[in-house]
């Protein structure tokens, strides 16, 4: 008896414990939810991480991965002189947060330890670097055999897999570029917009009372996931020049805030935003904004 009371509490434990693991992306309530159907906090230039300027993030990639945020975006160019493929924010002089294999070395490993967990990618191709020199770096990283392919293309807003069975099948990492992709020569680096609208950029209304759709021109809601850019700027000294908000980070990152654009966007195209990308994700509640959109 005296066995039993002491062993069930830990059986509960365990069971419980395993109940935890087995979750996607920390909820049971997510396995069942089409991928096309989740809400995402998006870290905006995930890679650039640090107190400057034109740093955007306080984490770094994998404590932003810790902290619970799944969606990655950021910015590559071409490394002046050595050439390689970097993460750099408008030009590898400004700031230069090293390469595109090493990003993809961290997620992968990230991944390897994270078993349940679905991650996106969305890379920016600043320089219009061909499709192949992408597969490089994610084959020299390792992380190519995570990726998922859509089994047509594109694959219409309702035919995602849920994320139970990216996480079965093992393709937990999503990948799309805004420019450049070409399915026929490296079939896992989907064509963002072809899956995806976004609203403007460089927003400096801290109330972002808008969201309209800003790329690709002319686009219609209707089969397209979307991204809502709810990063704030500031235009220090009034020299035109818009730096990412830090100072109202907390404000801008409360679930008030974040829910309040997205419920604005709910309403005008019928279903919540898909990704809310965002700066500095180390501040407000942005796990318990992504947590309200997805009504967990
Ligand atoms: C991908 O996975 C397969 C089977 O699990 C394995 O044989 C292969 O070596 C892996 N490739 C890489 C690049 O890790
Ligand atoms: C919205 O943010 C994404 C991610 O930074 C960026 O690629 C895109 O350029 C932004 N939209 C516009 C219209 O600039
Ligand atoms: C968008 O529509 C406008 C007005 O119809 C047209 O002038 C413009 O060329 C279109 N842009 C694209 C990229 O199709
Ligand atoms: C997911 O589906 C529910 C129910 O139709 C809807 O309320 C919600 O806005 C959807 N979320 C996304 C991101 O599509």
């Amino acid at each position: 008896m005296v066995l039993i009371n002491l062993l069930l509490p830990c059986l509960l434990f365990l069971t419980s414990g395993l109940m935890v693991q087995a979750a996607c992306n920390g909820h049971d309530e997510l396995c069942t939810r089409q991928y096309s159907n989740v809400s995402f906090v998006g870290a905006h230039d995930s890679p650039f991480v640090g107190p400057l300027p034109q740093q955007n993030q306080g984490w770094s990639v994998t404590e932003q991965l810790d902290n619970g945020v799944r969606f990655l975006q950021g910015q590559t160019h071409r490394a002046p002189i050595i050439g390689t493929l970097n993460f750099c924010h408008t030009s590898c002089f400004l700031e230069n947060a090293g390469t595109v294999r090493d990003f993809l070395t961290t997620v992968k490993t990230w991944l390897d330890a994270n078993p349940n967990e679905v991650v996106t990618l969305l890379i920016v191709n600043g320089d219009f670097v061909p499709i192949t020199d992408f597969e490089n770096e994610f084959d020299g990283s390792g992380i190519t055999n995570y990726t998922y392919i859509p089994p047509v293309s594109p694959l219409a807003i309702n035919a995602w897999p849920t994320l139970q069975e990216l996480i079965t099948a093992g393709t937990r990492l999503v990948v799309f570029l805004d420019y450049g992709a070409d399915i026929s020569k490296v079939p896992y680096i989907l064509d963002e917009f072809a899956y995806f609208f976004e609203t403007p950029y460089s927003q400096t209304d801290p109330t972002f009372s808008q969201c309209k759709i800003d790329r690709p021109s002319n686009a219609t809601a209707s089969g397209r996931m979307y991204l809502v850019n709810h990063t704030l700027n500031v235009n220090p000294l009034d020299l035109g020049i818009l730096i990412p908000d830090r100072d109202n980070a907390a404000t801008t990152n409360s679930p008030a805030s974040i829910e309040a654009q997205a419920n604005l966007c709910s309403a005008l195209y019928g279903r919540n935003p898909n990704v809310m990308l965002l700066d500095f994700v180390d501040q407000g509640d942005v796990i318990g904004a992504e947590n309200g959109l997805n009504s967990l």
